[in-house]
């Protein structure tokens, strides 16, 4: 158990029904306060990639910091708004907006609409029109470039079907001009998630500066440049990092992006800020001995935690409840699918039945994507701060009190 930072808690965690998410709320807030101090000093701006993870305590913490929101839903745009975040620092990014999403985002005079395609722009003018209002919008463009990351979360690539491809540009700027209500604010980029080469990120700040001033000879004078998100974390060793490294991050872009002065940076981070907070905590069903393996039969699956069976992504996994010598077991989840497996050949503690197994770094893209698949209950969400660990309405109420 040697990356379990509960240790204290594992008594309580004994009594709380299985599986649930915990959630380390001293980490979120260190994770915040390194993200924004490297952005702050070099005048960057933070939008949070609400998809990831959008638990009221730690959007609570997000909003406390003074990020803004990266919204890919209607139903996001409400949410952020709902929870207090200022429009003004609301964005609202997707290939299928609907005209009801758009409503809404106009109707909240939301930061910006990041457009992905000519047919877009259109009915966004439209419905601006309609609405009186004059939509605010940053152009996503596709600027082909490999992410080197699991193909399922690469959006960078003209193959994708993600943003303006780059040969559509010269026809987009012919009909930008003839939009009444559309007032284009800026240029948007996001090549995909959990990049660890940050080479990549150099390449896409050099292609966004040669955007920007390819649209600058056009007339276009933009007030702020968006290069999205992606920023990985580590999945192997979350113990020894449990913080992604910002301040290189950020430095990629001071050194290679060259923009006219007073054009503002932003950046929609989600798994980097709160994927590492997040640690799912299962308990072993069954031991059972297969004719040449072992399984560790846990009672939290792909219904709690899919990454492992749609990307197959690697969580590391361990037993919290003891530490003796290690044996090799697949560690799968009780769904009707081969797929829910969490790991072939890893090695755990030697385990018993009734043992708790936490699966980490799920904070980012785990509770939110999970599902009521074979009919199963919603695992549930517990916190912990200065030791304490409560449900949501709990910590919640802690907070307010602490604030009074
Ligand atoms: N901006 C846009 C336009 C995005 O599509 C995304 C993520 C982000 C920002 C935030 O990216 P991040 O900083 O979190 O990498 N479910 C997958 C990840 C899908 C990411 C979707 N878009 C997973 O579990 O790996």
């Amino acid at each position: 158990m040697k990356n379990f930072p509960h240790s204290s808690l594992t008594e309580t965690l004994k009594t709380i029904e299985t599986p649930f998410y915990l959630y380390d709320m001293g980490l979120l807030n260190r994770t915040l306060d390194k993200a924004k101090e490297a952005a702050d000093k070099r005048g960057y701006f933070i939008h949070y990639a609400l998809k990831a993870n959008n638990n009221n305590p730690l959007l609570i913490a997000i909003r406390e910091h003074g990020f803004g929101v990266d919204c890919v839903s209607g139903n996001e745009v409400s949410k952020a708004l709902e929870m207090g975040f200022n429009p003004s620092t609301i964005d609202f990014a997707g290939i299928g907006k609907t005209d009801e999403e758009i409503e809404t985002a106009l109707a909240a005079d939301i930061f910006s609409l990041n457009v992905e395609s000519i047919e877009e722009l259109e009915v966004i003018d439209e419905i601006a029109e309609r609405m009186g209002k004059v939509a605010n919008v940053s152009l996503r463009i596709n600027p082909n470039i490999d992410a080197h990351t699991h193909k399922n979360i690469t959006t960078g690539l003209s193959e994708n079907k993600f943003g303006l491809d780059l040969t559509s540009l010269p026809k987009l700027v012919d009909r930008l001009h003839i939009f009444t209500h559309i007032n284009v604010k800026g240029l948007h980029f996001h090549l995909g998630s959990q990049i660890l080469d940050l080479s990549v990120f150099k390449k896409l700040a050099v292609k966004a500066s040669q955007l920007n001033n390819y649209f600058e000879k056009q007339g276009f004078n933009f007030e702020h440049i968006n290069m999205g998100g992606g920023l990985g974390v580590s999945y192997k060793n979350p113990g020894n990092e449990p913080i992604a490294d910002f301040e290189a991050f950020f430095k990629v872009f001071e050194e290679n992006l060259s923009l006219p002065k007073g054009v503002k940076v932003h950046f929609e981070l989600g798994r980097a800020l709160v994927a590492q907070c997040g640690i799912l905590v299962t308990k072993v069903v069954f031991v059972k001995k297969g004719l040449t393996k072992k399984f560790l039969i846990l009672d939290g699956g792909m219904t709690e935690l899919i990454r492992p069976a749609l990307y197959q992504a690697f969580h590391l996994t361990e037993n919290i409840s003891r530490n003796e010598v290690p044996e090799t077991y697949d560690v799968v989840g009780p769904i009707c699918e081969s797929t829910d497996c969490f790991g072939e050949n890893l090695s755990l503690s030697t385990s018993y039945r009734g043992d708790l197994v936490a699966i980490y770094t799920t904070g980012a893209y785990g509770q939110v994507m999970s599902s009521k698949y074979n009919m199963r209950d919603k695992a549930k969400a517990y916190y912990v701060a200065n030791g304490i660990l409560s449900d949501e309405n709990a910590y919640l109420e802690s907070i307010k009190a602490a604030t009074k």
